[in-house]
């Protein structure tokens, strides 16, 4: 069974979202998370569903050879950012080419790039006029947001649309398009 490790530094609504579901499908399985946030919600998402957590601060991801060896060391098939902002050393990133992923909740290339996460995304989504928006699953290479897209789903930005609002849609397209979307790179 391939093993996936999800890096995440907020709430986990996808990490666990990706759990839960190869905890059903067992195309795959949630072994690691990685966070550099130690107060994370994505910590207790881990905690609750037996998940392990592998706390990383900046010393040790400015070491990539630490990072690659334990990802090698847990057998790890695929890489899984979700709401991780720090920028992966390019050396990890040449030691699992086109073995990881991101998701971003915005049609890119419009709205990425260092600076564009989270509400950051929705509002200048908003305050530019959009008539949608949507979410962006891509390889990760060495720039913010850049890597090539493998997934995109849209969803109309309505008049009156909130912050709060476009936020919740967005993850709706996140949590229902990412799990497959995961499962058919690694089955
Ligand atoms: C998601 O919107 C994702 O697109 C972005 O960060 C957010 C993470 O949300 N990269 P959660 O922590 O999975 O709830």
């Amino acid at each position: 069974m391939k093993k996936l490790c999800v890096f995440a530094s907020g709430a986990g609504s996808n990490a666990e979202n990706l759990i839960r579901y190869f905890q059903k499908n067992k195309t795959a399985e949630v072994t690691l998370i990685v966070t550099n946030r130690a107060d994370a919600g994505v910590n207790e998402v881990a905690r609750k569903l037996g998940v392990e957590v592998f706390y990383c601060n900046r010393d040790y991801f400015s070491n990539p050879a630490g990072l690659t060896s334990l990802l090698t060391q847990k057998g790890i098939d695929l890489v899984i950012l979700a709401g991780f902002l720090w920028l992966l050393p390019a050396c990890l990133i040449q030691a699992y080419p086109n073995k990881i992923i991101n998701i971003h909740p915005s049609l890119l290339p419009k709205y990425g790039g260092k600076g564009m996460f989270g509400e950051h995304v929705h509002k200048a989504v908003i305050a530019a006029g959009e008539k949608e928006s949507g979410i962006t699953i891509h390889y990760v290479n060495e720039r913010y947001d850049q890597g090539s897209i493998l997934l995109q789903a849209r969803c109309p930005v309505e008049p009156g649309e909130t912050l709060l609002s476009l936020s919740r849609k967005v993850l709706m397209l996140e949590h229902r398009f990412f799990p497959p979307l995961v499962e058919s790179l690694v089955v």
